[in-house]
């Protein structure tokens, strides 16, 4: 059995660091581990031009520690505001400041998308220069709101999505590059093992759908530092997404959406919706491949299928893994003397969520 793995210095498909302290806080946590990240766009206000986005890769590589090199791929967010022009002039990199993605939130459905269409099929002009020019976009992929403005139940939300809007999105724009995020159901399982295509349709997978269902989301009360967008699903729908990481299927590939909230809006009455598993993702995904026997399939899920997507280079640095136990004991706390809990944290968590696999310091 293994006891170590050396690997390329991952990437992450989908990182959200926030602004501000928050974001001085959070990203030299990722920057440690990984070699660079596509960076979400909903902020406040969201990125929808490409000076913004200029002007927030530039705050975050200024929270990048000295000693570090960290690659963060910007993106814009799919708002009504977003024109095709700005699209055009962000992928063709003018003036050095390149855009790789765009990504798409279905209006109310999570943190920051009250910017968001309610359906991404409506904004066709957009989506026709994205296919036009290859510009990837990201997808959120879940129904929220029907056509009376009344909520889905959350639980059915993806399931609606890939059974629906994905199919007539990929049919009205057939050469459009496309990212289906965070995968949790097996009905998106499903459909990404059929139709999923290195460069063209890809999807990505974060290490709390691979480590947690709902037993784990309910057990003793809700949990908040589970609750996230798209919520954590059925034993069947994890095993599932287990059973898919473990094929080593080229398009697939890791993205953490660890996305830090404020202790004090994770613990109110309605929970913020995301995971914040910077501080142990990697770790979990090492855990998880580890026991599905599939260490051998870890390098290419971490550190080459995503760069492939976005057409970066993969990092000529390495990172070690080592099998040993530890548990996070400490949240996260930013200048501003804020608290940010981690998911599997011995306080907060789930109260004995040991991690069996370590970075080498
Ligand atoms: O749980 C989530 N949190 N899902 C998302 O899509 C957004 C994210 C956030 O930004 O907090
Ligand atoms: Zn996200």
């Amino acid at each position: 059995m293994a006891e170590s793995i050396t690997i390329k210095k991952p990437f992450d498909s989908h990182l959200h660091v926030r602004q501000g302290a928050m974001l001085r806080a959070v990203t030299p946590i990722s920057a440690a581990k990984f070699a660079g990240a596509l960076i979400m766009p909903n902020t406040e206000p969201p990125i929808e031009t490409v000076e913004q986005a200029a002007a927030y890769k530039k705050e975050v590589l200024a929270a990048v520690p000295g000693e570090i090199t960290f690659e963060p791929l910007m993106s814009l967010y799919l708002t009504k505001n977003l024109k095709p022009s700005e699209i055009e002039k962000g992928f063709a990199g003018e003036n050095g400041m390149k855009v790789f993605a765009v990504k798409s939130y279905p209006y109310g459905a999570t943190t920051n998308s009250q910017w968001g269409y309610r359906s991404i099929l409506e904004a066709q002009d957009v989506l026709k220069k994205m296919e036009e020019i290859g510009m990837p976009l990201l997808l959120h992929g879940e129904v929220h709101l029907n056509d009376h403005d009344e909520e889905e139940d959350p639980y059915d939300a993806e399931r609606m999505f890939i059974a629906d809007v994905l199919p007539r999105l990929l049919e009205t724009y057939p050469k459009l590059k496309v990212s289906l995020e965070h995968m949790s159901s097996a009905e998106a399982i499903d459909f990404m093992e059929k139709n999923g295509e290195a460069g063209k349709l890809v999807t990505t997978v974060t290490p709390h759908h691979l480590m947690y269902d709902r037993r784990h989301a309910f057990s003793g009360g809700y949990r908040a530092l589970l609750h996230c967008k798209p919520l954590i699903k059925t034993a069947h729908d994890r095993e599932r997404l287990r059973y898919m990481v473990k094929k080593g299927l080229p398009f697939v590939s890791a993205g953490t959406d660890s996305a830090p909230h404020p202790e004090a809006k994770k613990f109110s009455s309605c929970c913020a919706f995301g995971v914040f598993n910077a501080p142990v993702a990697l770790e979990m995904y090492a855990q998880v491949f580890d026991e599905i026997g599939a260490l051998d399939k870890l390098e290419a899920f971490l550190s080459l299928n995503g760069p492939q997507f976005f057409g970066v280079e993969p990092s000529t640095e390495t990172i070690t893994l080592l099998k040993k136990d530890w548990q996070v004991t400490e949240p996260v706390v930013t200048e501003e003397d804020i608290k940010v809990w981690s998911v599997g944290d011995a306080k907060h968590g789930l109260g004995n969520e040991m991690l069996h696999w370590q970075v080498q310091q």
